[in-house]
């Protein structure tokens, strides 16, 4: 192995690549079902998104657009407060549109809990969400997704998007990062 390997740096793979794929499958069906005859405007939250976008994207048969936000949510650390700024705003006009939001991971859900009633309030047809992880045991604000990937246990992950410090958002797997990265 190459002294930078990046696998070195993980402790536990909580979703092969070979999973993922498989549940996004799974969603792209179910999504393509209760949107039939319908066009879907995907939004994706910088930078977490990218993969989710990418992979329902390409899996999902259905007429689909994208468009992208960067929001900052302001809080201590790595706790999100729920007091969200707009750093890119969307290119389209939500009006009369089928609104999902391709995202990541749901935590406390208050990031996603004030994207969604902002995107509401731009007078779209509806608005859905799809997460390909959620942390039930985090949630503080309760929150209607109605796609989600898998459940996880409340540790922190990496990959398929997820980061430290902007790395190992190229993985193709979920995993929990071995001690000594946080060191
Ligand atoms: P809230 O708490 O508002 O925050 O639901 C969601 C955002 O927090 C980030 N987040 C994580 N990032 N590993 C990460 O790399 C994690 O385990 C994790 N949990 C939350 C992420 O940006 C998400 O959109
Ligand atoms: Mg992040």
């Amino acid at each position: 192995m190459d002294s930078n390997d990046v696998s070195a740096d993980l402790a536990h793979v909580l979703y092969t690549k070979e999973q993922i794929q498989e549940k996004i499958t799974e969603l792209a069906a179910q999504i393509d079902k209760d949107y039939e005859g319908r066009d879907i405007l995907l939004v994706g939250v910088l930078k977490g998104a990218c993969m989710v976008m990418a992979d329902l994207s390409r899996a999902l048969h259905s007429h689909v657009t994208m468009d992208w936000m960067a929001v900052s949510s302001y809080g201590s650390g790595t706790t999100s407060s729920g007091v969200v700024r707009i750093l890119k705003d969307l290119d389209s006009d939500l009006m009369g549109k089928h609104v999902l939001i391709a995202e990541d991971i749901i935590d406390s859900g208050l990031t996603l809990s004030w994207l969604k009633s902002n995107l509401q309030s731009r007078g779209p047809a509806s608005v859905e969400v799809c997460a390909m992880l959620r942390k039930p045991d985090a949630a503080k604000v309760n929150l209607d997704v109605k796609y989600v990937g898998y459940d996880i246990p409340n540790e922190f992950v990496v990959g398929y998007g997820l980061d430290v410090a902007e790395k190992f958002r190229n993985l193709d797997c979920v995993a929990t990062i071995a001690p000594h990265v946080y060191q």
